[in-house]
């Protein structure tokens, strides 16, 4: 929420809001790119020219929320309020709830180059690859997009944390269809992600533990001839469904990770941005030195298959200012780089662990928290 622009021309509305209500308004204000305040005074103006009466909205369990609306639109819907015997708090729910009626989500267009396509990306450990591969598919689901996420790490931490099994090893699986062992349709592996933020449009491609054997398989296999482009081709059925495929991928640098390179890189006649690689990172000198092997990587592959792969972006995560200038000085060395730059420094905080161990989606187990909204925050950037 941004300040009035003058004190004398808007006054302070205090009320109380059901969460759900105050979360909408949060999450589609953002989405549609206009500043809270203005939501609501569009809100009461439509509240107040319109003719029939509204529906009620229970608002029990309310909690509290302010904004600025300007003075004498506030005083006329006060009046208006009394007039109508209509608690004032009431009335303020109502007004949100019609804006929210009259400026849906966007619908979007899919793209003739297929879905927009992510590799959340670094052969280290623990970086946040999955946590940040979760929170952005959930924040792009939030704001309208459909979205499938891919687990392509076999340890299956993603597919897990997000309530689900391993697929059975003996079963179709996603390298199955990459080695030429399909044994279905790679629809029938995908689970829907429920939340109702979500609205029906976050899917997960579970991980087999067959994926320990992906890079071998991918060398001994005939059936494959170009070995970094059989996740591309596995995945295409798939695209156009989705307006994202995000890839959580493994901590390794082998043909797996080739092979999300390769699936992310700009196509031909895409816009440039529009896929490719955001690359989490912590803030401590080996996280550096891993950077340097997965650049080199990057920029072979670039070389060998020509073709281009735009980075996206440095996720710093985890970060914590209080352990000191090794910390706060590496922070500084990744803002350095400029190319690509740093979209989202991420403090280390308490919902994402509550997240994993209760094995809900984030933004459904802690939708209010800050680190929910800086995986929206990262989302809209992704989106752009
Ligand atoms: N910003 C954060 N705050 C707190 N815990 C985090 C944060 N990001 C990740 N984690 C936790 O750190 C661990 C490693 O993160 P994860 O996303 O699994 O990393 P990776 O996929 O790179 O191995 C997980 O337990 C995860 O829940
Ligand atoms: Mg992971």
């Amino acid at each position: 929420m941004t300040a009035p622009n003058t004190s004398e021309d808007r006054d302070k509305v205090v009320t109380k809001l059901p969460p759900q209500l105050r979360r909408e308004l949060k999450i589609r204000a953002a989405t549609v790119g206009v500043d809270i305040q203005d939501a609501v005074t569009q809100g009461i103006e439509s509240w107040s020219s319109s003719l029939k009466p509204l529906g009620f909205i229970d608002t029990s369990g309310s909690e509290s929320f302010s904004t600025y609306v300007p003075r004498s639109l506030l005083a006329a819907f006060r009046g208006d309020c009394s007039e109508l015997k209509i608690p004032y708090n009431q009335g303020i729910a109502q007004s949100i709830r019609l804006w929210l009626d009259t400026h849906p989500l966007p619908r979007h267009e899919r793209r003739a180059t297929g879905a927009r396509r992510i590799a959340m990306g670094n052969q280290k450990g623990g970086v946040g690859k999955t946590a940040m591969t979760a929170g952005v598919g959930q924040g792009l689901a939030e704001q309208g997009f459909r979205v499938c996420m891919v687990d392509f790490d076999p340890q299956g931490h993603l597919t897990k944390q997000l309530g689900h099994q391993h697929l059975p090893i003996k079963g179709d699986s996603l390298v199955k269809h990459m080695v030429g062992d399909r044994q279905g349709d790679l629809h029938d592996l995908i689970v829907e992600i429920g939340g109702e933020a979500f609205g029906g449009r976050l899917f997960l491609l579970p991980a087999c533990t067959d994926g320990f054997l992906l890079d071998a398989k991918l060398v001994t296999s005939r059936e494959v001839r170009i070995k970094e482009t059989a996740l591309e081709k596995a995945l295409a059925e798939l695209e156009k469904e989705f307006d994202f495929i995000l890839v959580d991928c493994p901590p390794s640098l082998g043909y797996s990770m080739d092979n999300a390179l390769y699936y992310v890189r700009t196509r031909d006649g895409e816009e440039q941005k529009s896929s490719g690689i955001v690359i989490p990172v912590q803030a401590e000198d080996s996280s550096a030195d891993a950077y340097e092997l997965l650049r080199e990587q990057i920029d072979a592959l670039c070389d060998d298959l020509d073709v281009d792969i735009c980075d996206l972006g440095f996720i710093v995560n985890l970060y914590d200012a209080r352990k000191g200038y090794v910390i706060t000085s590496s922070l500084d060395a990744w803002k350095a780089i400029e190319d690509p730059e740093v979209i989202a420094i991420v403090h280390e905080l308490k919902d994402q662990r509550e997240a994993v161990r209760n094995k809900t989606p984030l933004l459904a187990y802690a939708p209010d928290s800050e680190q929910a909204d800086v995986m929206r925050a990262i989302a809209r950037r992704i989106a752009g």
